[in-house]
């Protein structure tokens, strides 16, 4: 089941996140970015949290924050489940323009993107920051209503 994303659902976030990023976000991000006004939606399989997405909207356009789908439940089409439905929403509600920044090494999602009409639009240096490595991020992005 498909359903938009509260604050109650951030510890079973958390569980998928920390099952399925490589610097998994803590609670405090996920609560900030909520009353800092993200919304989103997350998937349920036999009521737990399989995936969610999490997005902010700014003036005309979106930046996807965070996507995420548990390990023992990917590839079965559920995070293009996500993805359609976020798109389907923000279209409805009159955004032009969505972006996401994605690991230059994160292949499965770049493919997904690539499916779903993204395209490459540029890159952040060192984007991703940890103690021994760092990563530069690509920035994908879709015009969502061509004038
Ligand atoms: C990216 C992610 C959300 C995709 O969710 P998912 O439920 O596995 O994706 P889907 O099953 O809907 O797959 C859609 C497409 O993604 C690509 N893909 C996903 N998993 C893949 C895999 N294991 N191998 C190859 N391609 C894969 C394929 O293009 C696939 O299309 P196909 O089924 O027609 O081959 C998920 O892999 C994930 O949580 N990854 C870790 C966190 C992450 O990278 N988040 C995005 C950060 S920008």
């Amino acid at each position: 089941m498909l359903r938009q994303l509260t604050a109650q659902d951030v510890p079973q976030l958390l569980k998928v996140e920390s099952a399925c990023q490589l610097a998994p976000w803590s609670d405090e991000v996920f609560k900030k970015c909520l009353e800092a006004g993200s919304t989103g939606w997350v998937m349920e399989f036999n009521g737990n949290i399989i995936g969610f997405i999490l997005i902010l909207s700014q003036v005309d356009e979106v930046h996807i924050l965070n996507f995420g789908v548990h390990p023992l439940h990917q590839h079965q089409g559920w995070g293009k489940q996500l993805l359609t439905h976020m798109l389907q929403n923000i279209i409805n509600q009159g955004e032009k323009f969505v972006y996401l920044e994605v690991r230059r090494s994160n292949h499965h999602a770049i493919a997904l993107y690539e499916k779903m009409g993204f395209n490459k639009v540029g890159e952040r240096k060192d984007y991703y920051v940890s103690l021994d490595q760092r990563e530069d991020a690509l920035v994908f992005a879709k015009r969502l209503i061509i004038k």
